[in-house]
């Protein structure tokens, strides 16, 4: 196989996973996501439909303000776990869609104590309100 033909493959399959990624949460309603953190996320998330930088408080987990693109177990002053810091995952859409149906199964040993959403449509409306927290 040639170099060329070797770079041009991989970039292709990257592009579409990020439009694979990206069409999953046109479906997402950020204000009904919002009702869906506020009730399950929200017991140690603080949640508030207009957050603002200045009020990232944390809970009994780290706020989610500026999540997306966040790198995990990176906020100032949060006391995180082992495994969420070494873990180093960009919060993408996708891996919090993956994450809030499955902490355990996404990333070990986390100290998230919540079994994850069951409906995939209230993972994409979550998400789709943690994209408007920036
Ligand atoms: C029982 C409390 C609790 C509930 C409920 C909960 N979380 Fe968490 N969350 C935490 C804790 C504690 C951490 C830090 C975990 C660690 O350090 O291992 C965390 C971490 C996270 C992180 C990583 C943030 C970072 O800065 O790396 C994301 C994303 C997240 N939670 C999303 C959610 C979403 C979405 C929901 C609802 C579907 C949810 N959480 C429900 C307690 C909770």
């Amino acid at each position: 196989m040639s170099l060329a033909r070797r770079l041009i493959v991989p970039a292709a399959a990257l592009a579409i996973t990020a439009l694979s990624a990206s069409s999953a949460f046109a479906a997402g309603s950020a204000a009904k996501g919002f009702e869906v953190f506020k009730g399950t996320c929200g017991v140690c998330h603080l949640a508030r439909n207009d957050m603002s930088k200045a009020d990232a408080a944390t809970k009994i987990g780290p706020n989610l303000y500026g999540v997306v693109g966040r790198t995990s177990g990176t906020l100032k002053g949060f006391h995180y776990s082992a495994a969420m810091r070494a873990a180093a995952v960009v919060w993408t859409p996708d891996m919090i869609r993956r994450y809030a149906q499955a902490p355990q199964k996404t990333i070990p040993s986390v100290r998230m104590s919540f079994p994850g959403l069951t409906k995939p449509q209230d993972a994409d409306d979550v998400v789709a309100y943690l994209m408007t927290l920036k």
